[in-house]
């Protein structure tokens, strides 16, 4: 038996649930045609872009701490303006939906984006979670009403799915999704990085150059999977899980938790065979498909609730 593992993220068909995490591998258009042509890819988030162009902290910007990496690379990118212009080199030639992560400030900023990017993106992914840029990510959604405006302004931009990456960094991130998918959200990823820090013992000094980062990868597991479980049964939208995606196990977990697909992130990096990490995820997936008797990735999705 080969099951199904084709999914549905509000109306973007996706064969794969895996998707490729913000961030990782989504900043240079020829690596994301690379991507697209692995067959347990399903979609790709790119780098999230921002309004302006930014150039990103000065280095130290990622320590690699084993159990997870910390990260403070300051959103670099070259604007959404060219990265319009570069991702349109090589839209046509993709299989897979491309989800354009942005970072606007405020609404003006959100629905210029929006109108702009509209042709190369088959949907969007709001990033109102990075918890280190002053002014964006976090510092904007955690303000719910700026966060709210936002939202509106991308869904009144584009018919094409809008996603928002809501934050582990607040209390009440139920509260922060719910007003999402009021403003016109059709998804939720969960979650963005955890905000952390790590001290150089023998320098004394903070490793990241902006002393503060985010913390991803194996470590923030389990934060994940309580955030997706909680979300599954607090909001009527579908959730895309992110956190610590190792293996199949990882990616069955947040499935089993209800998400509806899974982003990868750190595990392409600390993995030994790089972009290899979707196919023995993906395979792993089917496997425990076909042991269990179930034809379709859909019917495990969320079955950990009943
Ligand atoms: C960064 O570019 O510093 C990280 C982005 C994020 O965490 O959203």
């Amino acid at each position: 038996m080969h099951p199904d593992t084709e999914v549905d993220v509000a109306g973007l068909v996706l064969r794969s649930p895996l998707m490729v995490a913000s961030g990782v591998l989504g900043s240079s258009p020829s690596l994301i045609r690379i991507i697209a042509t692995n067959p347990d890819v399903g979609a790709v988030v790119t780098k999230t872009v921002t309004y302006r162009p930014r150039t990103g902290y000065e280095n130290p910007t990622l320590v690699d701490l084993g159990y997870g990496f910390l990260n403070a690379m300051g959103l670099p990118n070259p604007g959404y303006s060219e990265y319009r212009f570069e991702l349109g080199s090589i839209k046509k030639s993709l299989e897979i939906p491309l989800i354009v992560s942005i970072g606007p400030s405020d609404e003006g900023e959100a629905e210029e984006m929006v109108e702009e990017l509209d042709s190369v993106a088959d949907g969007f992914e709001v990033n109102l979670s990075c918890p280190h840029v002053e002014n964006l990510g976090m510092e904007v959604g955690s303000d719910a009403s700026k966060a709210s405006g936002i939202v509106k302004a991308v869904r009144g931009s584009t018919g094409k799915p809008v996603l928002v990456k809501i934050s582990p960094n607040v209390t009440d991130f139920v509260a922060n999704a719910r007003s999402a998918v009021e403003a016109g959200a059709d998804a939720i990823t969960a979650i963005n990085t955890v905000r952390g820090m790590a001290i150089d013992v023998n320098a004394m000094r903070p490793v990241l150059s902006n002393v503060y980062g985010g913390l991803s990868g194996k470590a923030i597991h389990p934060v994940a999977v309580r955030i997706v479980f909680e979300l599954y049964e607090k909001i009527k939208a579908p959730i895309v899980g992110c956190g610590g995606v190792y293996d199949w196990r990882d990616a069955v977990e947040l499935i089993l938790a209800g998400a509806t697909a899974v982003q990868i992130g750190s595990a392409i990096a600390h993995s030994q065979t790089g972009l290899k990490v979707f196919n023995e995820i993906g395979e792993g997936v089917r496997r425990y498909l076909a042991l269990k008797g179930f034809s379709s990735v859909k019917q495990i999705i969320g079955l950990a609730h009943s």
